[in-house]
């Protein structure tokens, strides 16, 4: 695997005969990987002659300093990990070779509705971050496809958004399943700041998801929402940020359903600090 930690490096690699036809896709990380990245890397080798995986702790994604600062980072092992993946190119860079001229924002990315619902509501400023540091990601790299997780949902949906928005509509957007733990618990970097029985606790996201997928009826949702709740505060998370049961193509909330509309319902709660988040796509 070649490492390039500056543009003109990568854009050296990517511009050598061998890579002349090549089809690019794009794996773009915040490192700390671990199986659901790898399944990322996996599918972009499958869909295309070259993968470039990019390690970048954005922060201007961070809308809680806390949060940026506890980030894991697990460098060593994460080349070890693509390597051992066979992706072709790491794309590495520092902040200032993402952000030359600063990290304030140089545009605003009219996301609509989506910037104000469910994550955009609880992490203000989250999604212009994600947009800008694609952007600049996008623009660098120029892959023919991206590969990102269903795992972080309204992501999917603002990165599709984004593409729209700066007028790369040629690059394919390719969305890879969630990876779990055996235990049902979404695997996720933030999971390596759990202990062994904060994890076991967690898996209640899972298991509540699952609780909705097994009752869910036409009619009014709310009752089962209440319950889904109960059932996450009970296994210990302090705090819910929400549990929302949506429409799968909007995000919009549906309060009764008409047992046509595709559904997807969305979890986010802290447990000793840890923010997890999940999601189940119901029917
Ligand atoms: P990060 O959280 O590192 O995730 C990188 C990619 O891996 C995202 O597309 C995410 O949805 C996917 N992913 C995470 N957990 C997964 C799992 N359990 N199964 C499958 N895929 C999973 O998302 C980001 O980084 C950043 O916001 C980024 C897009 C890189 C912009 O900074």
């Amino acid at each position: 695997m070649i490492i390039c930690k500056t543009v003109d490096s990568l854009h050296k690699v990517l511009g050598t005969p061998v890579y002349n036809k090549a089809t690019i896709g794009f794996v773009p990380t915040m490192g700390a990987l671990h199986q659901g990245h790898l399944s990322l890397v996996d599918l972009s080798k499958k869909h295309c002659s070259l993968t470039v995986c990019s390690i970048f702790v954005n922060p201007t994604q961070f809308n809680d300093p806390k949060d940026f600062a506890k980030y894991p980072i697990t460098i060593e092992q994460d080349v070890l990990l693509l390597e051992r993946n066979q992706c072709d190119i790491l794309f590495l860079p520092s902040v200032n070779e993402m952000y030359p001229e600063g990290t304030a924002p140089k545009e605003y990315y009219d996301l609509g509705y989506l910037e104000n619902l469910l994550e955009g509501s609880f992490r203000p400023g989250h999604f212009q971050g994600v947009c800008q540091v694609v952007h600049r990601l996008l623009d660098i790299v120029r892959p023919n496809s991206v590969f990102i997780g269903q795992k972080d949902y309204q992501q999917c949906m603002v990165i599709k958004k984004l593409v729209e928005l700066i007028g790369m509509t040629e690059t394919d957007i390719v969305i890879g399943g969630i990876l779990r733990e055996p235990s049902g618990l979404a695997m996720s970097s933030r999971n390596m700041r759990l202990n062994d029985e904060d994890k076991a606790k967690a898996t209640a996201i899972y298991q509540t998801l699952k609780f909705i997928e097994q009752h869910i009826q036409h009619g009014p949702l709310l009752p089962l929402l209440s319950i889904a709740r109960e059932k996450i505060s009970e296994a210990g998370f302090e705090k819910i940020d929400y549990i929302s049961i949506c429409d799968a193509s909007t995000l919009q909330p549906i309060e009764t359903w008409d047992g046509r509309e595709k559904l997807v319902a969305l979890v986010a709660a802290f447990l000793h600090g840890v923010r997890l988040i999940d999601n189940q796509l119901l029917n």
